[in-house]
């Protein structure tokens, strides 16, 4: 059974087909060849956390590949009340033909993958959100190589330097260090010494033939040095809100203002998973600058995301 619930659950074999797959959707959206390979299947998105850009493109990506997308809030259903995981993953197999979680404990979707008959697709987790970083390297891969189609696309992505800012400790920071290893890219990240890499992900890292697969430096100007990307995140990741105050004073830093991307490569982009804080992790001017991708890699969250679907639909048959 095909899952997708970090980074390396496609080989790296796999991802010139993929991102040929994510392009191919993307240029036929709307048209009649439009791919239909979900059709007659009801995929369940079980969401414990507030979503726009995934439960949204999931949502019209499910209904644009032929299928029924069935949004379910945590607190809607029984897993709100106590209901085991094992159990629903069980009771909605029977009814289902994937599911789509979005929960705070890693371990959430790996109990239901482990327990239930359907894919699993990570929608996020405090630990990891491939979705977004394999959404984020095909818009790199895309710009690189100016719409070219098949193995270009991931070709485009190996030696390239991405500087991860701010927070080098959350579900982001972990997913692009593995994204990073698994597409032949280098990465340094650069935030407050008590927020770097966390044991837990380096143990996991290492568990993937990644051990010491990046740089870390509290120095964020050495960090954007020779980047081709500078990308960022929230300081305040969701369930962290009572660290606010505390999270703000240490990390601020690491601000991507006008003067630490400049620092980057001439022709560096800049990227954010969003939603954004505009004057905390990065400033309006940077958010606005014409080397901002911020709203391509949004919209191919759709179109990868549609992919990776579909991909797993194939391997199923
Ligand atoms: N980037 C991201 O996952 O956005 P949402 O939280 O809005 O889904």
């Amino acid at each position: 059974m095909k899952h997708f619930l970090k980074e390396t659950d496609f080989k790296r074999a796999e991802l010139p087909k993929l991102f040929a797959l994510a392009r191919e959707l993307k240029l036929k959206r709307g048209k009649k060849n439009a791919p239909k390979p979900l059709q007659g299947q009801t995929w369940a998105m079980i969401f414990s956390k507030s979503s726009t850009r995934t439960r949204v493109s999931f949502e019209v990506g499910i209904h644009e590949l032929g299928g029924n997308p069935l949004f379910l809030n945590r607190n809607d259903i029984q897993l709100g009340r106590g209901e085991t995981i094992e159990d629903t993953a069980q009771v909605l197999s029977r009814f289902v033909h994937g599911l789509i979680v979005r929960t705070f404990d890693h371990s959430d979707v790996e109990r239901l993958a482990a327990t239930g008959s359907v894919p699993v697709v990570n929608a996020l987790t405090d630990f990891l959100h491939p979705c977004q970083i394999y959404s984020d390297a095909f818009t790199l891969a895309e710009r690189w190589t100016k719409g070219t189609t098949g193995a270009k696309l991931v070709d485009s992505l190996r030696g390239r330097k991405i500087a991860f800012l701010g927070d080098t400790a959350c579900n982001m920071a972990n997913s692009w260090i593995l994204g990073a290893n698994l597409f032949g890219m280098k990465i340094s990240l650069s935030g407050p010494k008590e927020f770097a890499p966390s044991a837990e992900f380096n143990a996991a890292l290492a568990k993937e033939g990644y051990a010491g697969g990046y740089q870390f430096t509290t120095d964020p100007f050495e960090a954007v040095r020779g980047a081709d990307v500078v990308y960022t995140d929230v300081w305040v990741s969701m369930g962290k809100e009572e660290e606010t105050k505390e999270r703000i004073r240490v990390m601020s830093p690491y601000a991507v203002t006008g003067k630490l991307f400049a620092a980057a490569k001439r022709d560096s982009l800049f990227m954010h998973c969003l939603p954004a804080h505009a004057g905390e992790e990065v400033m309006q001017e940077v958010l606005d600058s014409p080397r901002s991708i911020i709203f391509d890699e949004a919209e191919n969250r759709l179109h990868m995301q549609k992919a990776i679907l579909a991909a797993i639909v194939a391997a199923r048959k």
